[in-house]
């Protein structure tokens, strides 16, 4: 078999081992069960919060022939398939993802490959990324979100649900993801331990609160701290050995984490740190809106903070956002709104691709210094 991580052994496969998110995986369990769930759903919510997660298992639920409570039975012949993820004309969960892909043929791709019917009961089509498409292509789709045809369901994934046009939103059942919290995350992570045959004692325990705080609860990077925590355990490691490894690993893991690297980035425009923003700037590979993403929703709640709206406030930022107003301060709500502005302007031209992603980031870089 080959190498899987963590977080994609783990990936949960049944609503009740998705962590976190109580309110959505009761109202898609009652609905799946009175069989009344629409056939387009618009799932939103920060990076890593479950989206796909869920996504995969609406599919599997929705096609299985003998689902118990609103979970899919993971046994059943559609259930295997399904699981063994043949990406075929006939299989039942087609994903695609609009990231690259943005324009109208976009669009009419996804509405040919709903046209052919499935095998199994339902084609469920996840798109991810929706709110990259443009805003021709999301029209195009109206009339097929609005009624798709038979057999078939779409589940819209996006980060961005503001960036949708809201006639597509309207069309839609929203379920908003939140970001897993810190306890939430430690369960999971003490599951996952106890899966992988490690003794758990009451250290254990606080350890995976340790390591879920460590990463601010985010269920992807903490599985992934885990599985290097218990790769470099010994057999007769002590606790202070598990509290010390954990804490070396967490610097690590929170060192290459998206938001730790967009609030050092962040934090190093505003020093006028040319360099040390710039060493960030290298370390984003893949996907520069994502990264330019985070750091906007960095800024923008320290906007919330200095200007005293404290209620427009996601707690989950405040740790880089009290950060923020120790190192910095002097920086006034102008300063702020001008970098916001500058984070505003790049994020709308990666996704538009005119410029390689990279050149992007070098001017914002720029720009910001000259900022604040
Ligand atoms: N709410 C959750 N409960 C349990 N595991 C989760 C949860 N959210 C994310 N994960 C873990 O993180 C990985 C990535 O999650 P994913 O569903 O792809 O996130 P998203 O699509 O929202 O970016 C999953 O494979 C899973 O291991
Ligand atoms: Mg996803
Ligand atoms: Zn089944």
């Amino acid at each position: 078999m080959s190498y899987e991580p963590f977080s994609i052994r783990y990936r949960p496969r049944v609503f009740g081992d998705v962590v976190g998110q109580d309110k959505i995986v009761t109202a898609l369990r009652t609905k799946l069960e009175a069989k009344t769930l629409g056939r387009t759903i618009l799932l939103s919510g920060p990076h890593g919060s479950g989206k796909t997660t869920l996504g995969r298992i609406i599919a599997m639920a929705v096609n299985c022939q003998n689902p118990q409570n609103g979970d899919p039975c993971l046994t059943c012949s559609s259930c295997k398939r399904m699981a063994s993820g043949a990406a075929n004309a006939h299989s039942g969960l087609i994903e695609m993802n609009a990231a690259g892909d943005r324009g109208i043929d976009m669009a009419r791709n996804i509405i040919e490959r709903v046209r052919f019917q499935s095998r199994e009961k339902m084609r469920v089509i996840i798109l991810d990324e929706c709110h990259q498409l443009t805003s021709q292509a999301q029209a195009a789709l109206l009339k097929t979100l609005e009624e798709p045809p038979a057999r078939s369901m779409f589940i819209l994934a996006t980060t961005e649900p503001e960036s949708l046009i809201p006639t597509i939103r309207s069309r839609c059942l929203p379920l908003k993801l939140k970001h897993v919290a810190v306890l939430d995350s430690a369960k999971l992570v003490y599951k996952v331990m106890k899966k992988e045959g490690v003794q758990v004692t009451k250290a254990h325990q606080e350890a995976a609160k340790k390591i879920a705080a460590a990463v601010n609860g985010h269920p992807r990077d903490a599985l992934q701290l885990l599985e290097r925590v218990i790769g470099s355990l010994d057999f007769d490691e002590s606790d202070d050995d598990i509290d010390q490894l954990i804490e070396s690993m967490s610097e690590e893991i929170m060192d290459i984490s998206p938001e730790k690297l967009a609030f050092n980035y962040v934090d190093a425009l505003v020093d006028n740190a040319a360099s040390d923003a710039f060493q960030v700037t290298r370390r984003v590979s893949d996907r520069p809106d994502l990264f330019i993403g985070i750091a906007m929703d960095i800024v923008r709640h320290w906007g919330y903070a200095v200007s005293g709206a404290k209620k427009m406030m996601d707690p989950h930022w405040n740790r880089y956002v009290s950060k923020l107003q120790d190192n910095h301060e002097e920086v006034s709500t102008n300063d702020i709104y001008a970098l916001f502005s500058a984070f505003f302007a790049a994020y709308g031209e990666c996704k538009k691709y005119v410029y390689r992603p990279s050149d992007v980031l070098f001017r914002l870089t720029l720009k910001g210094l000259s900022i604040v």
